[in-house]
């Protein structure tokens, strides 16, 4: 297992940021999520330093989607990103943590009614319309609000990404976003534009998750840039804001090439740079919207070792006390992960184990092949670069409580989610006694 950000080996164990495993899951238990708050923040800081331009604004803006809860949203607020939500859900969390409204961009292709009056209401700076009834619904809370509403309008530039099917989002066939091959769209762009109530800002797009070309995120800038430009020129209006979404592909196993971040983002920006230029065009901001990238390979689970179990087939099993409750990516996307015995790190291979967690489900598996030393019950599982849509993602299936969530810095570690109890799985279960509801 390759060692990422702030591990490190000491005596056989693995430390993450300066604490051993075997501490950190005697003190908060098993499974933990546990994420590297230094590796987090440095890479914050690689975005804002490498996207940034002389020629216009950059603005990052972590899409809270892949991981959030109050801790996170600090620290994203402390470090001055902008942040992306698409839910009253994510919003209130944001709002909650501190998030200044006017950062918060508010994203997805259905957003309740109810969803956009709460947006409004706390001064969500934007508001990325999906669809004509989504502006239709601003425009009327906007006017009996008062407030003038700035807004994006996601377009779908019909980009292929080669990423899993379930993660593409700008096919042809997309529910996200208007086509820019759609006669309609320049027409409702004008009628956003004439708005009493609302400031039409620019575009967004976002071709899809886990993509490893550059040359896909390339082409999307070039073609966006394109689109704006002709929309500039057909409606005679100037925009502010092109949002390129996020997508940016990381590494989970051997098979992962990820950019060298960068690099990426400066040729990124350079790109831009001069795609602008050779088109004339220029908006005052360009935003880019990570989420994976700047959380996943800060976040490691641990595990504590089952039952091993040997089938008459195959490779044998190892349990382990969460599954796709913790994870469900494996069993979702087919996603592959690495593993280490997280207290036997020096020791040789012994065998290819499958690691499957404890879930009454044949696809709860976690692993499907995985090289290991010898493994015993009560070992520590690490899986790495768990950090997005594993906690955002997990379940409460057959009624396992989620792990608490512990960021570690320095040697220090602080709880930013609790262990949730078998209490909190009864917290809004209702008995039948005490009298029937007749509706
Ligand atoms: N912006 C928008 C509008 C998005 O829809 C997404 C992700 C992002 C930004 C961030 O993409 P990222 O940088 O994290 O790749 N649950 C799936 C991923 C779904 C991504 C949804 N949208 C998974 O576990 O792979």
């Amino acid at each position: 297992m390759k060692l990422l950000g702030n591990m490190a080996i000491e005596q056989q164990e693995l430390t993450i940021a300066g604490i051993r495993a075997s501490e950190l899951v005697q003190t908060y238990g098993s499974p933990l999520y546990v994420v590297d708050q230094k590796d987090l923040t440095d890479r914050i800081q690689t975005f804002v330093t490498h996207f940034s331009s002389e020629k216009f604004q950059t603005n990052i803006v972590y899409a809270s989607k892949a991981f959030t809860n109050l801790y996170m949203a600090q620290i994203v607020a402390r470090e001055g990103l902008s942040l992306d939500v698409v839910s009253g859900g994510e919003l209130y969390t944001a709002i909650e943590a501190g998030v200044d409204p006017a950062k918060i961009y508010f994203h997805g292709n259905n957003k309740l009614p109810s969803e956009l009056e709460e947006a409004v209401a706390a001064g969500v700076g934007t508001f990325v319309v999906d669809n004509d009834y989504e502006f239709t619904w601003l425009q009327e809370i906007a006017e009996a609000e008062g407030r003038r509403i700035r807004v994006l309008l996601r377009v779908n530039p019909g980009i292929e990404a080669h990423t899993h099917e379930y993660i593409q989002t700008t096919n042809h066939d997309s529910k996200f976003g208007v086509s820019i091959f759609d006669k309609q769209t320049i027409p409702f762009v004008e009628q956003m534009h004439h708005s009493e109530w609302l400031d039409f800002a620019g575009f967004h797009c976002h071709i899809g998750s886990q993509v490893f070309e550059a040359e896909s995120f390339f082409k999307e800038a070039s073609e966006m840039l394109a689109y704006a430009k002709k929309v500039e020129e057909e409606l005679g209006i100037e925009l502010n804001e092109i949002n390129l979404g996020g997508g940016f592909g990381v590494y989970y196993t051997a098979e992962d090439q990820p950019f060298e971040l960068a690099t990426f983002l400066a040729q990124y920006i350079q790109h831009i740079e001069t795609t602008m230029e050779e088109l004339g065009i220029h908006p005052e901001v360009i935003s880019i919207e990570p989420g994976r990238s700047l959380i996943n390979n800060s976040g490691s689970t641990l595990y504590t070792i089952g039952g091993i179990k040997e089938t008459i087939v195959g490779h044998p099993y190892l349990f382990v006390d969460g599954g796709m409750t913790d994870n469900p990516r494996p069993i979702t996307y087919q996603a592959k992960y690495d593993a280490a015995i997280a207290t036997r790190m020096k020791e040789p291979i012994h065998q290819t184990y499958r690691v499957a967690g404890k879930c009454c489900e044949s696809g709860d598996v976690l692993i499907k092949e995985v090289d290991l030393p010898k493994a015993a019950p009560g070992d520590l599982l690490v899986i790495p670069s768990t950090g997005a849509y594993n906690y955002s993602m997990s379940s409460n299936y057959n009624r396992i409580p989620r792990p608490a969530v512990v960021f570690v810095e320095n040697g220090e570690a602080r709880v930013a989610v609790k262990r949730e109890t078998y209490a909190d799985l009864l917290r809004n279960d209702m008995r039948m006694e005490g009298g029937t509801h007749v509706i």
